[in-house]
């Protein structure tokens, strides 16, 4: 004979078991839509950059310096431009054209007076990341190079993109579109 207590007993694991079960279930519902979510935010195709499809390369804040520089007011900033190996490669070897695979990146802050010392100017918010991607054949009609800007992550608009090569190309046409000089 069993007891109204053994049965209660015996219901327990069941309703445990029953609950694993529903969670089990519900997780495998969850992952595929989370991993979805997930690749969407990566450097999909939705947030490439309009004309060049260039993205944020993923390790770019471990790359070597190339050169600080510093925009006067009203833009007030502080940048480095950084490059990936077959960038700072090139720039060691002083080759020119820069080979296909080169990614130049150009960080951007607001230029800030130090809370610590009055004189030093340190890097305050991060403004703008700004992408220069080598392909020849590529970026053909662009002197090989694919253009990127981002602001808070993402990609601005067309407009601005076509305003990239124009600049580069007046002006820094005799060192491969490029502006940057290796600091010493
Ligand atoms: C009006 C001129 C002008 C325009 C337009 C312009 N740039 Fe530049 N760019 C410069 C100058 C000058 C530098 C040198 C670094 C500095 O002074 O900030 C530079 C540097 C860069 C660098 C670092 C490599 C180099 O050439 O020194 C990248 C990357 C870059 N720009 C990307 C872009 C992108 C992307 C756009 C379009 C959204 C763009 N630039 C539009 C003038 C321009």
């Amino acid at each position: 004979m069993t007891s109204p207590e053994s049965e209660q007993k015996k219901s327990f694991p069941t309703t445990v078991i029953a609950l694993a079960i529903l969670l089990v279930v519900a997780l495998l519902t969850c992952v595929p839509y989370l991993v979805s979510i997930a690749l969407a935010q990566g450097p999909t195709a939705a947030n490439a950059l309009p004309i060049f499809g260039v993205t944020i390369p993923v390790n770019y804040k471990q790359w070597e310096l190339i050169a600080p520089a510093e925009e006067a007011a009203p833009v007030d900033e502080l940048r480095a431009v950084v490059g990936n190996q077959a960038a700072s490669e090139a720039y060691q070897d002083g080759k020119l054209p820069f080979p296909d695979g080169t990614i130049l990146v150009k960080r951007a802050w607001k230029r800030t007076q130090s809370p610590d010392f009055a004189s030093a100017t340190v890097p305050g918010a991060a403004t703008t990341i700004q992408v220069m991607v080598k392909d020849s054949r590529k970026y053909a009609a662009t002197g090989g190079w694919g253009f990127g800007r981002f602001m808070d992550g993402k990609p601005v608009d067309e407009a601005q993109h076509r305003t990239c090569f124009a600049c580069h190309e007046a002006r820094a046409r005799s060192h491969d579109y490029v502006f940057t000089r290796l600091a010493p």
